[in-house]
């Protein structure tokens, strides 16, 4: 007979969460969080994997945080798959999700706000204004519900996890933040909720922005340091995409996320496209 696992516990309120929490940290269990909005693939997966091996109860939250839309983006119909997601999460036995309303988390009379600064102007902070002042407020406020002890964030989204790490360290908040690699489809696409919106044409484009992050790699290794000639490989390969429009290809700093004119050191490699309507990101460290 297979035993299937149990659907983890599933709670809606602040004062819930709190509850269950506080009892586990009596009995001395260390409290690990996983942050998501939902409609889970392999890379929120990894993170849970991540949560379980080094902490003894472990919290997914569950929220699509309408304040990090802007409002042409695709808050409405971001993916909600709640009955499935809880369905993934059982195998991994995660003790609680949190998954709130947006009136538990924004009540009438809202109005406080988490603003990073420097790391959260460009690239992403550029492209879509107001969006890490979302994500810096609604993390802020489930580390507040939550009360983890450490705290699991995706490489895939690189910027987020350094403006996380920044407003920890400035506001002193007790959680320890840790970042893990970016999990991919076989073919290099790195695994997004937004991947549900393309179709079997736009999935297949898709994979240009691994073959061009993977191009940078190459390119660098084979001697090419100076970052606008990288740049502009990267740049005519993803225009030769019918569909594929460039938000930003980036040569960073990867402390500072200022940009860097030549490979002599590590460099994050950032990338912005849209395919066929479809925003996707992507980022790889290259080296000398
Ligand atoms: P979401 O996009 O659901 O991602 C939740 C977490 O999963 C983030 O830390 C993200 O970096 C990580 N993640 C996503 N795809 C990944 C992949 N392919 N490999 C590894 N990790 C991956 O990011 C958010 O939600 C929100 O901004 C949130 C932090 C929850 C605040 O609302």
């Amino acid at each position: 007979m297979t035993h299937s696992a149990e659907r983890p516990r599933v709670v809606t309120t602040v004062a819930d969460i709190r509850q269950l929490v506080q009892s586990a940290r009596r009995e001395g269990r260390r409290i690990g969080f996983v942050p998501t909005m939902g409609a889970l693939h392999e890379g929120h997966l990894s993170l849970v994997r991540a949560a379980k091996e080094a902490t003894e109860f472990t919290v997914v939250s569950i929220f699509v945080n309408p304040t990090q839309f802007g409002p042409q983006e695709d808050f409405t119909r971001y993916p909600r798959t709640l009955e499935a997601d809880l369905q993934l999460l059982a195998a991994y036995g995660v003790d609680a999700v949190f998954a709130p309303s947006d009136q538990e988390m924004y009540p009438a009379g809202f109005d406080s706000w988490v603003e990073v600064g420097g790391i959260a102007a460009p690239l992403e902070g550029r492209c879509r204004p107001g969006h890490f002042r979302g994500v810096a407020t609604v993390v802020l406020k489930l580390f507040n519900i939550v009360q983890p002890d450490i705290a699991w964030f995706g490489q895939k989204d690189y910027q987020q996890a350094l403006v996380i790490q920044r407003m920890v360290a400035d506001l002193n908040v007790p959680v320890e933040i840790r970042v893990c690699p970016t999990v991919r489809e076989p073919d290099g696409l790195a695994m997004s909720s937004r991947n549900r919106y393309l179709g079997p044409e736009s999935r297949q484009k898709a994979t240009i922005l691994w073959q061009a992050l993977c191009r940078a790699k190459q390119l660098a290794a084979g001697g090419e340091k100076d970052t606008a000639v990288l740049a502009a490989q990267l740049r005519s390969m993803i225009a030769a995409v019918p569909g594929a429009q460039i938000d930003y290809v980036a040569f960073v700093d990867p402390q500072t996320l200022t940009p860097v004119r030549r490979v002599d050191r590590p460099v994050l490699v950032a990338l912005a496209v849209r395919i066929d309507g479809v925003r996707l990101i992507d980022n790889e460290l290259i080296a000398p």
